[in-house]
């Protein structure tokens, strides 16, 4: 359990809160860089602060806040120029560093620009990188964007899926220390919601927690592995300070506010190698529903779509001082410590963990990952379709509910293999 402040400290993420501190450090993946393709203009909310991400006429991109500095106009409904977005109630035009560059009736009776030079928005930075849009709202100078080795890997599909959960960010960041859960909430819980009443997934027998560089590794052993499994020597990354790399796919939980998380997943399927040489012309992005239309209730089916109902099943912002913690939680408790050790770092003018700020050592990063020989080398179709894991990703999408028919089809024709539908994960 945790105190009621401790709780506070770990959750607020606004303006000028200790954490919020802490996660202004660090760069936030926040939309697709397919969808500002699309629709130029992007409301984003980050951190309990309102902004818009928007693309330029001439292909770049800007994070400013979201209200015009004349009156207050929403620039969510603003226009895009070349370098810029203007508001749409009077004209005021700003670049994407934020300095307003047009007052079209003050320009005229003011050439001099003055009152220009005193209506800026707060801008943050926007990178591009593996199709998604990476915000950074901190302090000068900005960190280095972690360049993971899996952006780089070829001949893959990759698509990249967002949900907005209604649930504060930590307790979405601590199920990626939470290896037990996934014995009982994805291989058991499925097997009911299928219909089948046994036998339940081997046991976890035993459990390794460990900090690293960039996060905290997580080591078991189940009932059918032992102790020269990748899932002991290797294990799984909880990547920090909200993500989580599974070997085959990242995960992150971005904080919108206190009470909303952003979850975006970005998942490599890599093709049969008789599908070689396979270059992804764009990398589709789409938002996954979380709740089933029709009854109201979460959605059960896919992977992460289970998750969510666990994090949102906790509480808004859960209640930390009536827990039960275990010998399972043990990792949960590291990563607390570790967050706390954070904001004392932060208040002390030191970066926090996972902070990067050597470009020469942020290229191709590489993480633990069981298995990365197969996605840098890859399986002819026959043994690809008998492995008992990467088989399964092959052959449909399981981490999201609602894939639109458009990326089935890309990733069918990518991978040449028939995409099925997936009613409840089988794992
Ligand atoms: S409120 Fe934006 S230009 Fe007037
Ligand atoms: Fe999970």
């Amino acid at each position: 359990m945790l105190s009621a402040e401790k709780n506070r400290q770990l959750t607020q993420v606004g303006p000028g809160t200790p954490m919020g501190e802490v996660l202004r450090r660090h760069w936030h993946p926040v939309a697709g860089v397919d969808a500002l393709a699309r629709e130029p203009i992007h409301p984003l909310r980050l951190l309990g602060e309102d902004f818009v991400l928007f693309r330029t006429l001439d292909g770049g991109h800007g994070l400013v806040e979201r209200r015009c500095r004349h009156r207050n106009a929403d620039l969510a409904y603003g226009m895009v120029e070349a370098g810029g977005i203007r508001c749409s109630y009077h004209g005021w035009q700003y670049a994407t560093d934020g300095r307003c560059i047009e007052q079209p009736y003050e320009d005229v009776v003011d050439p001099q620009g003055r009152l220009r030079a005193r209506a800026c928005l707060q801008a943050g930075l926007v990178r591009v990188k593996a199709g998604l849009l990476w915000a950074y709202i901190g302090p000068q100078p900005a960190p280095e964007l972690p360049d993971w080795e899996p952006f780089h890997w070829a001949h893959g599909f990759v698509q990249a899926v967002f949900a907005e959960v209604p649930c504060n960010w930590l307790q979405t960041q601590e199920n990626s220390i939470d290896p037990v859960h996934f014995e009982w909430m994805h291989a058991n819980w499925s097997r009911r919601l299928a219909g089948r009443t046994g036998p339940y997934a081997p046991r976890h027998l035993k459990l390794g927690f460990e900090e690293f560089e960039h996060g905290f590794l997580y080591k078991r052993v189940s009932e059918d592995t032992d102790e020269s499994h990748p899932l002991w020597t290797i294990g799984r990354v909880c990547l920090w300070p909200h993500g989580f790399f599974l070997g085959d796919h990242f995960e992150w939980r971005v904080p919108v506010d206190d009470e909303t998380t952003l979850s975006v997943t970005w998942s490599f399927i890599r093709v049969p190698r008789e599908r070689e040489p396979f270059v992804q012309a764009e990398i589709p992005t789409w938002t996954s529903p979380v709740r089933d239309a029709a009854s109201g209730r979460w959605i059960t089916s896919h992977v992460i779509n289970q998750d969510i109902v666990a994090w949102v099943g906790q509480g808004t912002v859960t209640d930390r001082t009536r827990e039960t913690l275990g010998a399972s939680d043990r990792g949960i408790a590291m990563l607390r410590r570790r967050l706390l050790d954070d904001i004392e770092a932060v208040a002390a003018g030191r970066d926090p963990k996972g902070v990067m700020r050597d470009p020469a050592r942020n290229q191709r990063v590489t993480l633990p990952s069981d298995h990365r020989d197969f996605f840098l080398h890859g399986l002819p179709l026959a043994d690809y379709l008998r492995h008992p894991k990467w088989g399964r990703l092959l052959q449909g999408f399981i981490f999201h509910a609602g894939q639109p028919e458009a990326v089935r089809q890309a990733s069918e024709a990518a991978l040449g293999v028939p995409q099925r539908e997936i009613t409840i994960i089988d794992l």
